[in-house]
């Protein structure tokens, strides 16, 4: 359809048309990344759940094949759901997904590829025995969902975890396997937190204290931590905690149980879900995929004939400097699309001004940009602002930063940015953020407030990383520490009438902004050339 056009994203991962949901599966094997997602192939609404398939050279340019798994047995006629990828020593390829029955129970089911000798997976046989798993007797049938990637046990088996709940404490369960088609099921959780309700998309992976490369996903002992991380169902959010794996007592324990799952970190502090990160063996690295749903009405979905885009892939690190977080960052294949780059140094921007940033067009970017702020008069007044104020609210030392995907006349306008403040307790916090509110003049969409706090380390100066692709936005703040991905629905800032700007609306402080600013090129996605398959 025509009249949603501009919201396709250029370099962004979607199929060609309809329903996406959650990334499954993805993998790095003889050349080739692979991503599978939950796909509608019958429309732009959920149903009908079948596993979508494309492969990558560079996670960049994506080629889609055919259907992967497709809901057509009794374990799984109501849906092919999420599940994951393990890669076992000696070559083969195993994934474990969840399968919605003929009576609605969730299960678990093994499939593994037809061809192992087929660079690109072509396709996919469901083991004769499945389901693999059922849920145990305690649990509730509807409540035992999305197998992560199996690693390994002191005892050379494979270990995998499965969330679920038990009433409102959200769990996570463990199973060991030797072969995959048979598991028993540990004694107790991984981890358990009351009131954070049942646990979907569970992600469990070992992250290295010191160093910059990702670790596999049986990697633990000294220097490692583990991420735990699981997805909401009750609020739809992604959250994850740091801690430490015993595989001996099998239990996770977190670092600051102020910081437990669920009611501590988010992955990303947008409209964001269902992620599931992998380990890159080719270029050692863990890279991190997520679900952007849309936040419009489904009958403009089904008037546009699709629904839903995948985020950049990133890479995730420890943060060592905080030691509380990690950092995610746009996989560095994102820079390959970069073209024009314009540089503008030490601009100062005064309080309440904004200033243009003339670099043509500006749908498709890649910004890196960073604030010096100097106080002019007096000192700062106490305020308990944050991210909920949005960025009209002014105080002394904020709020500042991007005013992307603006047209001429702002009447379309998000802005992301900083807002330091002077808490009244005495603390000094800085607050990342995304404000919605005039992003779009349609009045049928989500147009809301994001952001959190973002840890600023003495001597740090604030930066962003900032990738606009048309109707997302993904913004990464001091280095990855704070993400906000934003899928908003302009309808003036398109095309060739899409600005950038600088704002400031503090009250009593200039900011020196210096900034680079990449045109990014769109991105090759299409179908796998048939005669070639
Ligand atoms: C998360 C989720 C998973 C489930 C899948 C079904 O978005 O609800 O728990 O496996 O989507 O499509």
């Amino acid at each position: 359809n025509a009249m949603f056009s501009w919201q396709r994203t250029a370099y962004h991962f979607q199929p060609q048309k309809n329903w996406m949901n959650d990334p499954d599966a993805p993998l790095y094997r003889l050349g080739w990344y692979h991503l599978f997602y939950q796909y509608n192939p019958d429309s732009a609404v959920w149903g009908n759940i079948t596993w979508g398939h494309a492969v990558s050279r560079d996670l960049i340019h994506w080629l889609y094949l055919p259907l992967a798994l497709i809901p057509d047995s009794w374990f799984d006629i109501a849906g092919a759901w999420t599940g994951s990828a393990t890669l076992l020593p000696d070559g083969q390829v195993v994934i474990l997904y969840t399968g919605d029955t003929n009576n609605s129970v969730q299960v678990q089911n093994l499939a593994y590829p037809a061809n192992l000798s087929d660079p690109l997976l072509l396709h996919w046989v469901k083991y004769s025995g499945n389901p693999v798993l059922i849920p145990p007797t305690w649990l509730a049938p509807k409540d035992f969902r999305d197998p992560t990637t199996a690693w390994v046990g002191p005892d050379g088996k494979w270990r995998l975890t499965i969330g679920s709940k038990v009433n409102k404490t959200g769990i996570a369960i463990v199973y060991q396997t030797s072969d995959f088609t048979k598991y028993e099921l540990l004694e107790g959780f991984l981890h358990a937190v009351p009131g954070t309700g049942m646990w979907e998309c569970v992600d469990f992976y070992p992250v290295a204290v010191n160093g910059s490369l990702g670790l596999d996903t049986s990697a633990n002992g000294p220097g490692i931590k583990h991420v735990l991380k699981a997805s909401l169902d009750d609020t739809k959010k992604d959250h994850y905690a740091l801690g430490t794996y015993d595989p001996i007592s099998n239990k996770w324990t977190p670092d600051n149980p102020k910081m437990d799952v669920g009611i501590g970190l988010r992955l990303d502090y947008g409209w964001y879900y269902a992620s599931k990160t992998f380990f890159d063996q080719n270029k050692q690295r863990r890279i991190l995929w997520g679900w952007i749903n849309e936040t419009d009405t489904e009958s403009d979905d089904l008037q546009k004939g699709w629904a839903s885009v995948q985020t950049i892939p990133r890479t995730v690190l420890y943060d060592n400097k905080t030691g509380a977080n990690i950092l995610q960052w746009p996989v560095e294949e994102v820079e390959s699309l970069r073209v024009n780059s314009t540089e503008f140094e030490e601009v100062i921007v005064e309080p309440g001004t904004v200033v243009p940033l003339h670099i043509g067009t500006a749908t498709q970017l890649d910004i890196f940009a960073e604030f010096e702020v100097e106080l002019l008069g007096s000192e700062a007044v106490e305020d308990n602002s944050s991210c909920s104020d949005g960025a009209v609210d002014r105080s002394t030392v904020g709020p500042f930063g991007l005013l992307v995907l603006a047209d001429d006349s702002l009447s379309e306008l998000t802005p992301i940015y900083f807002r330091p403040t002077n808490a009244s307790d005495g603390s000094l916090k800085t607050y990342f953020c995304a404000d919605e509110s005039r992003s779009s003049l349609a009045n049928d969409v989500f147009k809301k407030y994001y952001g959190n706090e973002v840890p600023v380390l003495d001597g740090e100066t604030l930066s962003m990383r900032v990738l606009v692709d048309h109707s997302i936005v993904e913004s990464f703040a001091q280095g990855g520490r704070t993400v906000i991905t934003s899928r908003i629905y302009p309808t003036k800032a398109i095309y060739g009438a899409a600005r950038l700007f600088l704002f400031n609306n503090a009250t009593g402080v200039n900011v020196k902004a210096t900034i680079k600013i990449w045109q990014l090129k769109s991105a090759n996605i299409h179908p796998y050339p048939l005669d070639q398959l």
